[in-house]
């Protein structure tokens, strides 16, 4: 019997990733060929809660989790919430089974992903009780689902700029500045991209802490680069609003120096890159994190399965073509 099922899909950042965390503009959108899920079953009376990280082959019990491990937090914050008061005791008697096809560390936002499908899944579990009950569950809307997820992602890397959890929680493109409520952007016309995945996990601790301590080191050049790359984000997001995606290959392939200037590439990425580009790509960037992780290219309906084969052959350990569209 299963109480309960909470989806999430991944994301990639199209431009701005790095510089959102200091304040500038990033757009981002989910990329629903990738999904976490989490799958609440009753278990045995009172033997609280269990979340099994299939993936990870990793059991924790809720009752005995460390306060700052990720998935214990999501479903200790969600349930919190959905309850109004701490857990303890009462804490109900579930299996919780996290999946997810979304790579670890490679920048297509698989903590947050994890996270919000943790807590759309206790949601879905507390309804159906409450709902047997007789009584009305409360609603998770998904700001209150993207600010759970925010303090999860707080333990993922020390200071995020919450574009991940916005993205993911909303399910939607999204336009998106530090500490502002999401605000989604238009889309003229549909266009294709190519992810490709270098297979190198690359925790975004590592890269958001390296790049602030050269902004430390150098304030003024790091901020003059975040400057140039918030303009490139106003222009891609108009280009996008004006249905002229076109436009958007030499902004990514802009906005993919300045990420190298900022020192978040590395070979295997630029070599992806390259490849792409060679193969009929309009454009491509690292996407996220850097240093590994995943790039974007964006190709045309019918060059696209072309730029995927090369993006194989220069190594890429696995392609996804996706179609950036407006939600109907
Ligand atoms: C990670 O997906 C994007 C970064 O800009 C970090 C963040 O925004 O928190 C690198």
């Amino acid at each position: 019997m299963i109480l309960g099922i909470g989806r999430a899909a991944g994301k990639v950042i199209l431009f701005g990733e790095h510089a959102v965390v200091y304040g500038r503009p990033a757009l981002a959108v989910p990329v629903t060929q990738v999904q976490a899920e989490a799958r609440v079953e009753p278990a045995a009376a009172g033997t609280g809660i269990t979340i099994c990280a299939a993936d990870l082959g990793e059991e924790i019990a809720l009752g005995r989790a460390a306060a700052d491990h990720p998935l214990a937090l999501a479903v200790r914050l969600a349930l919190a919430h959905l309850r109004g008061e701490e857990v303890g005791p009462r804490e109900p008697d579930w299996r919780i089974t996290v999946c997810s096809t979304i790579p670890i560390a490679s920048g297509l936002g698989s903590g947050a992903a994890v996270s919000t499908a943790l807590v759309r899944g206790v949601a879905a579990a507390l309804k159906q009780q409450e709902a047997a009950a007789g009584r009305p569950a409360p609603v998770l809307s998904a700001a209150t689902v993207s600010a759970l997820v925010y303090e999860t992602e707080k333990l993922h890397h020390g200071t995020p700029s919450g574009i991940d959890n916005t993205v993911i929680a909303y399910g939607q493109p999204v336009y998106f500045v530090r500490g502002r409520p999401a605000e989604p952007f238009a889309i003229g016309r549909p266009f294709t991209l190519v992810i490709a995945d270098t297979g190198i996990r690359s925790p975004t601790r590592i890269t958001v802490g390296d790049v602030r301590r050269a902004w430390e080191r150098e304030p003024a050049r790091y901020e003059a680069l975040f400057d140039r790359i918030a303009a490139l984000v106003e222009q891609a997001r108009t280009a996008i609003a004006d249905g002229e995606p076109a436009r958007l290959g030499p902004l990514m392939d802009q906005n993919h120096a300045l990420l190298s200037e900022i020192g978040v590439s590395c070979a295997e990425l630029d070599v992806l890159i390259a490849a792409a580009r060679a193969a009929g790509a309009l454009g491509a960037k690292l996407s996220g994190g850097g240093r590994g992780g995943n790039m974007i290219a964006l190709a045309t309906e019918k060059n696209a399965a072309r730029v995927a084969e090369a993006l194989i052959a220069a190594g890429a350990t696995r392609t996804i073509v996706t179609e950036v569209a407006p939600i109907p």
